[in-house]
């Protein structure tokens, strides 16, 4: 997985970082209803992949902010932008499920988008942040659905890439997923490009939480900007019938 983040980071950056992006319109609204005030506070963004979410968070003014990531050639984008906008992100290379190792200090606020499917082992990723964390100090875990994610191709023994048809919903299938992100799939450098990853149910999800000692505060499915009703009718409809995000606020007490 790793190796596959590496070949696909120019591409993910050119893709997700555009005004007309899910990340912007969908997801970044709904996190910034859930945010603490970061101001003078000591931050992590896990998976942090090219720094999209990790600046906006830095422009609440933590008084550290660190990004960290498994992927060399994300970071490599992440830190190119750092230099450029004059930004004091510090971006470290590691496994997100094992933060612990290099948070040394508890932080204030832990946040992760799009990642934890990439995770096979959610037990150990949530022991790990809530290790990381002040008493009283927040995540934010912005997710794939579970319902998005039961929709990828289950993995092909022989590597072969998946029909349209696999795109079908098996929720409670824990099978290996194996596809062609959707965001690559227009891009002719990368023709048959094939992402692993895992998919987790809810279920997954919060006993994972609760396992870990961490209270959930508010859990949300944001909806598609309204406008896009008539100026982006094709992507409202699919976003409505799968969604693609669930967002999980917990506190450590
Ligand atoms: C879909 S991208 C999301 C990037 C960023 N959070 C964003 O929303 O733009 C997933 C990111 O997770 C990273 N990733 C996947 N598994 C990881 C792991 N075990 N440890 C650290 N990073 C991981 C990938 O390298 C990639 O940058």
């Amino acid at each position: 997985m790793k190796n596959d983040w590496n070949t696909m980071a120019k591409a993910y950056e050119e893709f997700n970082n555009t005004e007309d992006s899910y990340s912007f319109n969908i997801e970044w609204p709904c996190i910034k209803e859930l945010l603490p005030n970061l101001n003078g506070k000591n931050v992590v963004d896990l998976g942090c992949g090219t720094g999209i979410f990790t600046f906006l968070l830095e422009k609440s003014c933590p008084a550290k902010i660190v990004g960290i990531d498994f992927s060399e050639e994300m970071l490599e984008i992440a830190k190119e932008k750092a230099k450029a906008n004059k930004s004091n992100v510090e971006f470290v290379l590691h496994d997100a499920a094992a933060c612990k190792d290099v948070i040394k200090e508890p932080v204030d606020f832990i946040f992760s988008s799009t990642t934890s499917h990439y995770i096979e082992n959610l037990a150990q990723l949530f022991e790990n942040v809530s290790a990381s964390l002040k008493s009283g100090g927040e995540c934010i875990f912005s997710i794939i659905h579970p319902v998005y994610s039961a929709m990828y191709p289950i993995e092909h023994t022989d590597e072969s890439y998946p029909s349209d048809e696999e795109w079908t919903v098996r929720y409670l299938d824990k099978s290996m997923r194996a596809y062609i992100q959707p965001w690559l799939e227009y891009n002719d450098n990368y023709e048959n490009h094939l992402s692993k990853s895992y998919h987790h149910t809810v279920s997954d999800y919060l006993n994972a939480i609760i396992s870990a000692g961490l209270s959930i505060e508010k859990v949300c499915e944001p909806m598609p900007p309204e406008e896009w009703k008539k100026t982006e009718s094709y992507r409202y409809k699919s976003f409505v019938e799968t969604p693609v995000y669930m967002i999980i606020k917990m506190r450590k007490n």
